[in-house]
């Protein structure tokens, strides 16, 4: 074991995600864009982070993903220490770490079908030639797409299909933790409805992990079994889902969950008439 555990607890296995004290400065005389941070994410489980813009949320996200340095801490991803994971070790991890971003048009280039786009992270992770295109057409059947659809460009599909199609990418490897950074933020809100429909079923029987991002808490609420609670870079608030939006313990989550956005129009009104309430009366930090 590498922690400690207290003698009453039964040795349990390694979470599948563990960040410990993270800490990410931009900068070497920049503020900490993340500042002590530790959670965990079990196999199978969906931990939601939230936290208004510039909380750093996604800079905890691109850490993970070894998109970004981190400056102290550590992250243990399925038993390993990946913190400072060498080009070589990055590549091998590809295929079990994987990630959806919010825009996905960005990402896919348009000049490659997409079945081509699928298949590439196939052949980084090993998977021979001739199994490629079959996954690539499966995951694309999974996430709801039509049959051919590997064969069009991103530009022939709506928002809310390109977002399936990131999805589908970042499945095609069967990972075992996706990163999703407001993948559905930009999404209107029946979409959103289907695309987060679409992520729980998929998540079904296939002991996937997501460390779900948002700043709407609303949908946090929908996937997450637990959630961390942001707040310039520090952790406010962590239990289940069920326990921080029934009885948040901080003004601060307080402040998200009233921000949400929901589909009723009266709803909301008054939503944003009670979070400009309490963002009136958040104790400075
Ligand atoms: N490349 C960068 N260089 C310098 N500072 C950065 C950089 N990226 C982010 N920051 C700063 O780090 C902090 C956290 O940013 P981050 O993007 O992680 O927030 P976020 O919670 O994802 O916000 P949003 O909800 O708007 O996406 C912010 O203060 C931001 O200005
Ligand atoms: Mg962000």
């Amino acid at each position: 074991m590498r922690i400690a555990e207290p003698a009453s607890r039964q040795p349990v296995a390694a979470p599948l995600l563990e960040v410990r004290n993270l800490v990410v400065r931009y900068g070497k005389k920049g503020a900490a864009a993340v500042d002590d941070v530790s959670f965990t994410i079990a196999r199978g489980e969906t931990l939601g982070l939230v936290g208004e813009s510039g909380s750093g949320k996604t800079t905890i996200g691109r850490a993970i993903l070894g998109l970004q340095p981190v400056t102290s801490g550590e992250i243990w991803f399925d038993g390993k220490n990946i913190t400072r994971a060498s080009v070589a070790e990055r590549r091998s991890l590809q295929g079990d770490l994987r990630a959806v971003f919010q825009d996905p048009y960005s990402s896919l280039n348009p000049r490659r079908p997409i079945g081509e786009a699928l298949a590439e992270p196939l052949r980084v992770a090993g998977v021979p030639r001739a199994e490629r295109s079959l996954r690539a057409d499966e995951a694309l059947a999974a996430v709801g797409l039509p049959l051919g659809s590997g064969a069009r460009y991103p530009r022939q599909f709506s928002g809310g299909q390109r977002q399936r199609i990131a999805i589908a990418r970042a499945l095609v490897t069967d990972p075992r933790l996706v990163v999703c950074d407001e993948a559905v933020s930009a999404l209107d809100l029946s979409t959103q409805a289907q695309v987060l429909n679409l992520l729980a079923e998929l998540r079904t029987g296939a002991d996937l992990g997501y460390l779900f991002i948002a700043h709407d808490m609303a949908v946090v609420e929908f996937l997450a079994q637990r959630v961390v609670v942001l707040n310039r870079g520090r952790i406010v608030e962590q239990g289940t889902t069920a326990e921080v939006l029934q009885n948040p313990q901080n003004h601060y989550t307080r402040v998200l969950m009233a921000a949400s956005p929901v589909p009723d129009p009266d709803e909301q009104a008054r939503r944003r008439e009670a979070w400009q309430a309490l963002k009136a009366t958040a104790p400075a930090a």
